[in-house]
């Protein structure tokens, strides 16, 4: 039976890989998400044929509990909140990983029998897996607004105080592996890896809130592997490492984009404000407002037209208008490409999958450094739902919270109509000179609104 259960292992992983590289492109992404699912229904099945098991009743109930909770869950979450809900899936895989070793501690009656490497894999696990489970609850609740996205510390105690907190959960988890049998011990492992898990989110500002997340997600990963280390099991190991590593590339890759460094995100404090409805920064000076049949005469005798869209069009759901408005353009002999910024909405990826959703071919999507470079032949950059990744003030004042990050260079094109509601600010709570440009003209209302009207002005011309 071994060796069936090891035959099906190999094809899980087969599986994940072959997934994991469907994700690469918004076209495969779905498909790749099935086959690692597959992987994975086969990983458990597995998992469930290996000699020991049994409570089948404990086993379904809890696979009937998941199920419905997860699906409808899963299928309800609107695009936007898709950070929380991975923050809170992941946390329960840490937090399971966390009860997987204490119920081994008791199994093997403080692993007195088992080799010193199964209770430092094992505890690791407990110390990691529970940093991650609540460390993610808090990264929910602040993306929830289930508390405030504003960074809540000690003040200077903080860093002190999670220092004393994971040295008590290392000293305990210590204690354990040197032969010290008591239940108190594992409990203390846990309950000081939660309390630090909390105390190193809570500091940390809304605006940081996905990376750390992206973060936690990698340490849920490596609890994982080893759990799957202490339990001699191949699939914890191998699925743990891939969630390890990939969460690993995708915090960097997300740092970089908004210019932070990791150290600088877990020290805490940037823009807690917007997120958490904060007040939002409006200025009293002149804009250039527009209509939707200047918009669109504007763009008609255009030659090329680059669309810019951030949060505010994965809001409004405005992205098959904005095919249609693109197809009109088009067919009228116009030059058509979006241009997409690595952290623009809420979550990696989140324009490439709204406007794949809507049929945009995937060539017309240009990636940042390509666009920056097209801006200047542009005749219109019709900015729409997008603010903190245009703002010029990331290149010119040192001051500004998102000093660093680099930006799309809309400013450079010959024209700009920037979409939004109102002049209040985006995700980081800062104002945006690009609004008040000479060149800039704003066509104020909600997106898809706005888009449409574009559409039907486009059809009478
Ligand atoms: P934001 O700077 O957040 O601006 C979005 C704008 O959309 C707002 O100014 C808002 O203005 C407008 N808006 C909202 N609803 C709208 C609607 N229904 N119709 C029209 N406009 C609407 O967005 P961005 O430029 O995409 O930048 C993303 C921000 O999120 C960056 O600061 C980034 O660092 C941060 N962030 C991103 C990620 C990832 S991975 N993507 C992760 C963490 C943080 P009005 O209220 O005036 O309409």
């Amino acid at each position: 039976m071994t060796t069936f259960v090891s035959v099906l292992y190999i094809i899980a992983f087969a599986l994940f890989i072959y997934g994991l590289m469907g994700l690469t492109g918004p076209r495969t992404a779905v498909r790749g998400n099935w086959i690692a699912a597959v992987g994975m229904a086969i990983a458990v099945i597995a998992t469930l044929l290996l000699p020991g098991m049994g409570n089948w009743w404990l086993i379904a109930l809890g696979v009937g509990i998941g199920t419905v909770v997860g699906v409808p869950a899963a299928r309800k979450v609107k695009m936007t909140a898709m950070p929380q809900m991975v923050a809170l899936f992941n946390g329960v895989g840490g937090g399971a990983v966390a009860l997987i070793a204490w119920v081994e501690f008791r199994d093997t009656a403080g692993y007195a029998h088992e080799p010193l490497y199964v209770a430092i894999a094992s505890l690791f696990a407990a110390i990691v897996g529970s940093v991650s489970f609540w460390g993610s609850n808090i990264a929910f609740g602040k993306l929830q607004e289930l508390i405030s996205g504003r960074p809540i510390t000690v003040g200077k105690l903080q860093q002190p105080l999670n220092v004393v907190l994971l040295a008590a959960a290392v000293a305990c988890a210590v204690a354990i592996a040197s032969g010290a049998n008591s239940e108190w011990l594992i409990i203390g492992v846990l309950v000081a890896s939660a309390l630090f898990g909390l105390m190193v989110v809570l500091p940390i500002g809304g605006a940081d809130m996905p990376v750390v997340i992206s973060l936690l997600n990698a340490l849920t990963g490596l609890s994982a592997a080893a759990m799957g280390v202490a339990l001699n099991n191949t699939a914890l190991i191998v699925a743990g490492m891939i969630v390890g590593a990939s969460g690993s590339i995708l915090t960097n890759l997300m740092a970089k984009a908004m210019n932070r460094s990791i150290p600088a995100i877990v020290a805490g404090g940037f823009g807690g404000g917007a997120t958490a409805g904060g007040p939002k920064v409006v200025e009293e000076r002149p804009v250039r407002s527009t209509s939707a049949a200047d918009a669109a005469i504007q763009m008609a005798y255009a030659s090329k037209v680059v669309v810019v869209p951030g949060y505010g069009m994965a809001v409004a759901q405005a992205q098959h208008a904005v095919r249609e408005m693109a197809d009109l353009l088009e067919a009228k002999g116009i030059e058509v490409s979006y241009a997409i910024h690595p952290v623009a909405g809420r979550m990696p990826g989140h324009m490439n999958v709204l406007l794949a959703e809507a049929d945009v071919p995937y060539e017309s999507l240009k990636e940042m450094d390509e666009s920056n470079s097209q801006f200047p032949q542009t005749d219109v950059a019709l900015v729409i739902g997008a603010n903190d990744v245009t703002n010029p003030a990331a290149q010119s004042d040192p001051n500004s919270p998102i000093y660093g990050m680099p930006i799309l260079h809309v400013n450079a094109s010959r024209s700009v109509i920037v979409l939004k509601r109102s002049m209040g600010s985006g995700f980081a709570g800062i104002e945006n000179e690009l609004f008040f440009d000479p060149k800039t003209s704003m066509l104020f209302g909600d997106a898809k609104t706005s888009v449409s009207d574009i559409v039907e002005e486009l059809k009478a011309l």
